[in-house]
C-alpha cells in the first residue's frame, strides 16, 4: 500500500516536468466579450489581470483622504453609539492602513478601499470604482426568513420558478447546460450556509458585505430577497446572499431540505456573474471603457459653462439617497406578485397607489424618490384626490427598500399629509466648516455664485425663522465647534433647508386624519426615505410596522439617514466653481473612474436637537415576520397590515 502511494505521488510530481510549456498568455477580458454572463472565475481573472499601480494608489489615497474632511459623520465612528456599535472605525487610521499594505492587483487595492467604506455603514459615505464593480454575482436560489406555525427559518424564495426566468435564458441556459437543477429548491428550508447556520451566515454577510445602513438590523434585510420598485416598475431584488456585488465566489454550499423531502441534503449551488459594466472588446479596451477616468469623472468650474449647456440648465436640487449596485440590471417582480387591486391616477412614476378590495384602505407604495421632480408632486394629488374621491379613509405608505432621493421630496410628502399649519416641514442642518469648506464658502460669496450653481451658496439655505440667508451670509462665521468622541470639530451654523414652495398646492389640513395613517417597510429605507419616515414618527406619532429582520435581533425603522449626499464630482464641483482648485487641501482630479460620495450634511432630530437623526435609535412599534404569502407578494403584505394597524 505504501509504496503504491509514493508510486502515484512520484508520478503526480513528475507531471510539470513533462508539461508542455505556459502557451503566451490568453487577455482574461476578450474571452467573456459581448457575454451578459460569465462564470465568476473567469470575470475575476480578468478584474485581477490589472496590476496594483502606486500611482493610481496615491491620487485615489489622497483624494480619499480629502473627501473624508467633508463627511459629517466622521467622528462618530471613534465610538459609534450604541446600538450602532458594529460601525466603530477610527477611519484615518485605516486609510493610513491601505496606504501602507501591499497589493498584488489594482484589484485588491480597490477592494480593500470598498469594503472599508461599506463596513462604514453609511450609503452615502462610499468608494465605488467603476473598473471593479461591473459584474453583479447570481446565485439561481435567493433566501428569505419566514415564519411558519411559528418558527422563522431560512428559506429559498418560494417564488423561484417564477423569478429566475426573468434573468433571461442566457442565464437558466447557463445552469441547463452545466446540469444544475435550482428548480428543485424553491422553498426548500435552509439549515445552513457554508458551514454554518443560515441565520448567522446572515448576520456574517449583513456585518461584512452590506453595508449602506447603520443598524445592522436593517442589514441583515438586505441579505434576503425582497420586492421593490426599481425605477418605475416592479421588482425583486436578489439580497446581499444570492446577489454580491463581487465575482469572487464560485458556489455557496447550502445544507437543506427541499419541499415535499424531509431529509436534509447538502448541495453546492454555483454563482454565475452577469456583467453590468460599459462593453468592451479586451483588455484594453476594457480598461478604457470602464476604468479609465472619463469627462464625468470630475468635477468642473460650473460658471464657465454656458448657460444653455444641460448640466447648467437642470436645477440643482438636493439628493440624498444611496447607490444600489443591484439597480444596475434590476430583475422583474413574477407577474403573479403584481398587486391586481385596480391601480389608482398617479401611478405611471417611482409612486404605486392602489385601493385594497377593503375600499377603505389606500396604498401609495414610494419606491424612492427619485425621477420626475415634479411629476412626484402631481402623481402624490392624482392618488389623494382619487382616495378621497372613491371614499378611503386609512392611508398606507410602503417604503420597501426605498433609497431616498430629493431631499425637497420627502419634505414634499411630509407637507402635503400634514398639512401646511406644521410650518417648516424638514430638519436643522450642518455642513463641516473645515479650512477648505471655509474658503469655499468665503469665496462663492466673494464671486456672488448662486444656488443656480452651487450647494454651497447661502442662498440654499435659510435661517431658522425660514428666511433665506442673504447671497452675503456666511454661515461658517463664526463657526459652531461640535464635540463628538472627545474630538472638536468646526461645523456651520445651523438652517433650513428652502423646499417651498413646492410645485403643487398644499391642503391647509391633513387630507386624511393622520392617526389612520401607517408606513409599512422592510427598514431599508435610505436617506430621504428616513428622514421622511423619522419626521411622520417624530412629528405626528405615525406608525410604522417593519417586517422581516433576524428573529431576536432589534430592527430600526429607517437605514440611514443623512440630509444630503455630494457625489466626488459634485463637491469637485464645488471646490473649481469657487476657485480653490489649487489650494493643498484640495481633493485632487481622480485618473480613475470610480466616486467617492459623502454624507455632506447632517439632519437633526426633531426630538433632541443635539443628536444626528441618524443616531437616534428608533424602533418600530410594529414588528411583523414576513411568511410564503407576503414576502414576495406587496398586495397580501399591505392587506396584513391594514388588517393589524387600522383594527
Ligand atoms: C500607473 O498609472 C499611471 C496613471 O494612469 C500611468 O501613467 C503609469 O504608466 C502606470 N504605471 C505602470 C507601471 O503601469
Ligand atoms: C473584502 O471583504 C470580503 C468580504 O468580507 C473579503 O472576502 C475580502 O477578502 C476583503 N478583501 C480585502 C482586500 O480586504
Ligand atoms: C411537492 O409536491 C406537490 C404534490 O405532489 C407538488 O404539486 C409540488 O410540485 C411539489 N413541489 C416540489 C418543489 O417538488
Ligand atoms: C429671521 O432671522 C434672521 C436672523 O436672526 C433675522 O435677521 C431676520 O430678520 C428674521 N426674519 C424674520 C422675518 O423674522
Amino acid at each position: 500500500m505504501r509504496s503504491l502511494a509514493a508510486a502515484i505521488l512520484a508520478a503526480v510530481l513528475s507531471v510539470p516536468a513533462l508539461a508542455a510549456p505556459p502557451a503566451p498568455q490568453a487577455d482574461p477580458c476578450a474571452k467573456f466579450a459581448g457575454q451578459a454572463f460569465v462564470v465568476p472565475a473567469d470575470a475575476l481573472a480578468c478584474l485581477k489581470s490589472f496590476p496594483f499601480n502606486e500611482t493610481l494608489r496615491q491620487n485615489v489615497m489622497d483624494n480619499i483622504d480629502r473627501v473624508f474632511d467633508f463627511f459629517t459623520f466622521e467622528d462618530f465612528y471613534l465610538n459609534s453609539p450604541p446600538p450602532f456599535q458594529e460601525s466603530t472605525i477610527n477611519i484615518r487610521a485605516e486609510l493610513a492602513r491601505i496606504r501602507r499594505t501591499r497589493f498584488a492587483t489594482d484589484y485588491d487595492f480597490n477592494r480593500a478601499v470598498y469594503n472599508f467604506t461599506t463596513q462604514l455603514n453609511d450609503g452615502h459615505t462610499r468608494w465605488f470604482p467603476d473598473c471593479f464593480t461591473t459584474f453583479q454575482n447570481l446565485l439561481p436560489a435567493p433566501v428569505v426568513a419566514l415564519e411558519e406555525n411559528g418558527v422563522q427559518n431560512v428559506f429559498v424564495i418560494p417564488d423561484l420558478l417564477d423569478f429566475i426566468p426573468l434573468v433571461g435564458t442566457e442565464f437558466t441556459d447557463h445552469f441547463a447546460q452545466i446540469g444544475f437543477n435550482w428548480q428543485r429548491l424553491a422553498g426548500a428550508k435552509v439549515l445552513e450556509i457554508n458551514g454554518m447556520d443560515a441565520f448567522a451566515y446572515a448576520d456574517l454577510i449583513a456585518k461584512t458585505e452590506s453595508g449602506n445602513f447603520l443598524d445592522h438590523g436593517v442589514r441583515v434585510n438586505s441579505v434576503f430577497s425582497s420586492y421593490r420598485i426599481s425605477g418605475s416598475d416592479f421588482s425583486q431584488r436578489f439580497g446581499d446572499i444570492a446577489g454580491p456585488s463581487f465575482p469572487d465566489r464560485d458556489s455557496l454550499t447550502m445544507r437543506l431540505i427541499p419541499v415535499n423531502s424531509t431529509r436534509p441534503e447538502t448541495v453546492k449551488i454555483p454563482f454565475l456573474a452577469s456583467f453590468v459594466g460599459a462593453p468592451f472588446t479586451d483588455k484594453a479596451s476594457f480598461w478604457a471603457n470602464n476604468c479609465a477616468a472619463n469627462e464625468n469623472t470630475n468635477g468642473i468650474d460650473l460658471k464657465t459653462l454656458r448657460f444653455s449647456s444641460a448640466r447648467r440648465a437642470t436645477p440643482k436640487r438636493a439628493r440624498a439617497s444611496i447607490i444600489d449596485a443591484s439597480q444596475k440590471k434590476a430583475v422583474g417582480l413574477p407577474g403573479p406578485f403584481i398587486p391586481t387591486a385596480p391601480p389608482v391616477d398617479g401611478s405611471t412614476g417611482v409612486i404605486k397607489s392602489f385601493i385594497l378590495p377593503d375600499k377603505k384602505t389606500g396604498v401609495m407604495f414610494v419606491g424612492s424618490f427619485e425621477g420626475d421632480f415634479e411629476q412626484f408632486q402631481t402623481d402624490t394629488v392624482a392618488a389623494v384626490q382619487q382616495f378621497k374621491a372613491s371614499g378611503v379613509t386609512h392611508l398606507l405608505i410602503d417604503l420597501t427598500n426605498n433609497g431616498g432621493g430629493f431631499v425637497c421630496l420627502g419634505q414634499f410628502l411630509h407637507q402635503f399629509l400634514a398639512g401646511s399649519q406644521i410650518g417648516y416641514p424638514g430638519f436643522q442642518s450642518t455642513n463641516r466648516a473645515n479650512p477648505l469648506a471655509q474658503k469655499i464658502l468665503a469665496a462663492d460669496i466673494a464671486l456672488g455664485n448662486d444656488d443656480t450653481l452651487t450647494f454651497y451658496s447661502p442662498d440654499n439655505f435659510a435661517f431658522l425663522n425660514d428666511t433665506q440667508f442673504p447671497l452675503t451670509h456666511n454661515y461658517n462665521n463664526p463657526d459652531v465647534v461640535l464635540k463628538t468622541n472627545g474630538v472638536n470639530d468646526p461645523t456651520s451654523q445651523r438652517f433650513h433647508d428652502i423646499c417651498t414652495p413646492f410645485q403643487v398646492p398644499i391642503p391647509a389640513t391633513p387630507p386624511f386624519d393622520l392617526r389612520n395613517v401607517a408606513i409599512v417597510s422592510n427598514g431599508n429605507c435610505a436617506s430621504t426615505c428616513a428622514m421622511f419616515s423619522t419626521l411622520m414618527f417624530e412629528r405626528h406619532q405615525t406608525k410604522i410596522a417593519i417586517f422581516g429582520g433576524k428573529p431576536g435581533e432589534i430592527l430600526q425603522y429607517k437605514g440611514m439617514a443623512g440630509n444630503q449626499v455630494l457625489e466626488w464630482a459634485d463637491l469637485d464641483d464645488e471646490i473649481k466653481t469657487a476657485g480653490v482648485k489649487s489650494d493643498p487641501l484640495a481633493p485632487p482630479d481622480l485618473l480613475v473612474s470610480a466616486n467617492m460620495r459623502h454624507n455632506w450634511r447632517t439632519a437633526w432630530s426633531f426630538l433632541n436637537e443635539r443628536v444626528p437623526i441618524a443616531y437616534e435609535s428608533e424602533l418600530p412599534q410594529f414588528r411583523f415576520p414576513y411568511t410564503k404569502d407576503t414576502v414576495s407578494n406587496p398586495q397580501n403584505l399591505w392587506t396584513f397590515a391594514a388588517s393589524k394597524l387600522f383594527k
